[in-house]
């Protein structure tokens, strides 16, 4: 866990990923709510269910002191290759964006994977943010019209 003044990065618990589920509410003002897809949303349910079985948490939060739960970031590793994991969301609220949130949830997914022995991260990313993951280290493996597949060397 990494901690800050401001932001604390760490491994979701239930009531973080209860905040998240809560915090796509449309009710809430559009710079403070997330715009979870409904895939996400499975993830996180299914995710609250491997809690309850004592399972470590795949998803890291950001917790800013004031505003609670305002970033996660997913990965999950893979099933037949357990030295590759691959991240499937990221996302922080608007409100709190172009303030190294993003680039901190990254390095804190790095950090858990590494620790997990984890060699490679992979991630399925829409075209026009693949310029955001190759500016922190990714390097394209596949380009399509719509999407890249990109990976990054994890460092130990
Ligand atoms: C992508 C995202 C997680 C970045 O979070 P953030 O906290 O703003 O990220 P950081 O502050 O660490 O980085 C911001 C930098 O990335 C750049 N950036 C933000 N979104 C970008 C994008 N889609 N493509 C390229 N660069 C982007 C900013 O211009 C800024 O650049 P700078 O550091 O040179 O000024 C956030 O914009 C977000 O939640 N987007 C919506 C969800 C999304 O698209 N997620 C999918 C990624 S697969």
């Amino acid at each position: 866990m990494t901690t800050d003044k401001i932001v604390e990065y760490r491994h979701a618990g239930a009531k973080h990923l209860k905040e998240l589920l809560e915090k796509n509410s449309k009710e809430l003002p559009r710079d403070q709510r997330f715009l979870l897809t409904r895939e996400e949303i499975n993830r996180i349910r299914s995710e609250l269910d491997k809690l309850k079985r004592g399972d470590s948490s795949k998803f890291i939060v950001a917790v800013h002191k004031d505003d609670g739960v305002i970033g996660f970031c997913n990965f999950d590793v893979s099933r037949w290759s357990p030295k590759e994991a691959t991240i499937e969301s990221i996302e922080v609220v608007p409100k709190h964006r172009q303030n190294s949130v993003g680039s901190s949830l990254l390095e804190e997914v790095e950090r858990a994977v590494a620790r997990d022995n984890i060699e490679t991260l992979h991630v399925v990313t829409l075209e026009k943010n693949a310029e955001w993951y190759r500016k922190r280290g990714f390097e394209p493996t596949y380009t399509s019209k719509s999407f890249r597949k990109m990976q990054k060397r994890v460092d130990r």
